[in-house]
């Protein structure tokens, strides 16, 4: 019989799945360090000019962007391939579930990373639209030091005014947490990164970047839903 090649593979897969997995939680670092911006009290002008700064990068953004899709793609499509390869190997689930020699690995963010990452597959697209896509009715744009920009503020303020859209990104951004759980240490552990020593190291640390990643995220829409202003009369108070 023929080896598959690397990519098909099932090593292969959890190498790619690592790379792009490790490469997404760099962009969720990052977009979250821009987003908490929104929390700085100046109705929302130091975000905005953070927003424009990264769509002045032109022709780089969309370079970014594309990275960003593939790395995305990668990792759903070698992660459920991964999946895959795992229930052919073993139809039947174990009845216990323990490691050799330490506590158990198996929590109920390893076993649900396949729920968790299709729930993440359809909130992005979502996420895109309400936000990127969807200008609203008034294509809603400010001008602050004389400079004309998109108002992605205002998009904001209105879409988490909706308590139903705020509390459901609080609730996937939880998921979102529990995903980084496991991932952030499987990854590490799909490169062969851990050895025996620091693989308990790598674990705690994949517990506190998920709390980190989660609350940090979580805390912006029950923060504009409860302390935000008042979408109707942000921009009236202004002029
Ligand atoms: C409360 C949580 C979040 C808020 C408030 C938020 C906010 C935003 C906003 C305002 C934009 C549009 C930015 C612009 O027009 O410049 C955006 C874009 C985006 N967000 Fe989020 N985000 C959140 C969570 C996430 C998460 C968890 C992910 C990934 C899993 C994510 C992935 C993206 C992507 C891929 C884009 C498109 C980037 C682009 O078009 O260049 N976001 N987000």
């Amino acid at each position: 019989m023929s080896k598959p090649c690397f990519v098909k593979s099932t090593i292969g897969r959890k190498v790619i799945a690592a790379i792009s997995g490790i490469a997404l939680m760099l962009f969720i670092v990052v977009h979250l360090g821009g987003n908490l911006t929104m929390l700085v009290p100046d109705n929302g002008a130091t975000f905005n000019a953070y927003a424009h700064k990264l769509h002045s990068l032109g022709p780089l953004l969309w370079v970014a962007r594309a990275g960003l899709l593939i790395f995305f793609l990668g990792h759903v499509i070698t992660a459920i391939g991964v999946r895959l390869d795992e229930k052919r190997a073993r139809p039947v689930g174990y009845a216990i579930t323990a490691s050799k020699g330490g506590p158990s690995k198996q929590t109920w963010s390893s076993r649900s990373m396949l729920i968790t990452g299709l729930i993440i597959l359809l909130f992005v697209p979502f996420h895109i639209w309400m936000f990127t896509l969807n200008q609203g009715a008034d294509h809603a744009r400010i001008v602050q030091h004389g400079v004309e920009m998109k108002d992605v503020y205002l998009s904001v303020v209105r879409g988490f005014s909706n308590p139903v859209k705020a509390w459901a990104y609080v609730a996937v951004m939880a998921l979102l947490g529990f995903h980084l759980r496991h991932g952030f240490w499987s990854a590490f552990q799909s490169l062969g990164a851990l050895s025996p020593k620091c693989a308990p190291v790598a674990y705690t640390a994949g517990l506190i970047f998920a709390l980190l990643m989660a609350v940090g995220f979580l805390i912006l829409p029950l923060y504009i839903l409860y302390f935000g202003p008042d979408p109707e009369t942000l921009r009236v108070a202004m002029n």
